[in-house]
């Protein structure tokens, strides 16, 4: 181990961020920029995801967060994807909880003075008709601002009267629309995989996250997924799918970890771990701002993942 090893494992936070970049960083911003220690492998490696999560798409890139079981994270999974594309790429961001029946996105993301979700969007297409004269900020009557987390969110019908059929061709018109003003569309899906639209979302995104807990049953749903969109005869799926899988409680089982994620590595391009977080567990509004350097390090290497697949 080299001395500047020593210095960085002795002096560098359990998981740096951006303001805590051990004892380079602190030389870096108490000599005015005038003393440039290297970056070490850490900061190398989160300037990388950075990087990664910035690169230039050459068109609208959509991403759909599935897994037939509830409570696997999904939601969880676009909130912190939505964050975490937004502030570092600054916007272009969309998230819209395309579920079949009351979907929580909408009451998990910062509220907005309105209350208008996919509904009544759909019932408003006409006004998006013209693409000459149809501007972004007509939009802001349907999505919500997720504030400093630079993206917003579409929610999806919020009546308790609801019926549940989307269709697909109500699917694919919003979607059209999303992608006319917006570079990356996450789409939180339901739990019904015979639904119009929770299939409509399958097949339009460019890549499929499957979220899953260090669960046997969430893992097993997600894989159970897997097989039947192989036997429905999806071409390339390892190749167009990728895995997070979230830490239910503070400890959880290391072996059914290992297990997962060896599984997952198997029918997916890749595994990415995110750890339990105090701040996600009400279940209400995501703090974004109160996410732990930990989960927030861990979205930003997910989503480095995503982005490199797109
Ligand atoms: N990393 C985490 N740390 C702590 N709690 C978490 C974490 N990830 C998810 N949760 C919690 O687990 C619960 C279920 O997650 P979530 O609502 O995202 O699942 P879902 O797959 O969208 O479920 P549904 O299909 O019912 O919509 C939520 O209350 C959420 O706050
Ligand atoms: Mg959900």
């Amino acid at each position: 181990m080299t001395a500047t090893d020593f210095l960085d494992r002795r002096h560098d936070e359990k998981e740096p961020g951006p303001a805590t970049w051990g004892w380079r960083g602190r030389v870096r911003r108490w000599s005015g920029g005038l003393v440039k220690p290297q970056m070490g492998p850490r900061e190398q490696a989160y300037e990388k995801d950075r990087a990664q999560i910035q690169k230039d798409f050459d068109g609208p890139r959509s991403i759909a967060f599935v897994n037939p079981k509830g409570g696997a994270a999904k939601t969880t999974s676009v909130l912190a994807t939505g964050y975490t594309f937004g502030t570092v790429r600054g916007g272009g961001v969309v998230a819209w909880d395309n579920n079949e029946t009351r979907g929580t996105l909408g009451i998990r993301g910062s509220r907005s003075r309105h209350r208008n979700t996919t509904r009544e969007l759909l019932a408003e297409l006409g006004r998006f008709g013209d693409v000459h004269q149809s501007r972004i900020g007509d939009l802001g009557a349907f999505v919500r601002s997720q504030g400093d987390a630079h993206f917003d969110v579409l929610a999806s019908d919020e009546r308790p009267d609801v019926t549940g059929v989307i269709h697909a061709k109500d699917f694919l018109e919003v979607h059209a629309l999303l992608e006319r003003f917006y570079r990356v569309i996450l789409v939180d899906t339901g739990n019904n995989m015979r639904a119009e639209n929770w299939l409509a979302a399958a097949d339009a995104a460019d890549l499929l996250v499957v979220t899953s807990t260090v669960r046997e049953d969430t893992g097993y749903s997600g894989l159970w997924m897997l097989d039947a969109l192989q036997d429905a005869g999806y071409a390339n799926l390892k190749y167009r799918t990728i895995t997070v899988l979230s830490d239910p409680s503070e400890k959880v089982d290391p072996k059914l970890a290992a297990d997962l994620v060896a599984v997952y590595e198997q029918r997916t391009r890749g595994v990415y771990r995110v750890p339990y977080d105090p701040a996600l567990v009400s279940g209400s509004e995501v703090p974004y701002g109160r996410l732990s350097a930990a989960t927030q390090r861990s979205w930003l290497r997910a989503c480095a993942g995503m982005a490199a697949a797109l």
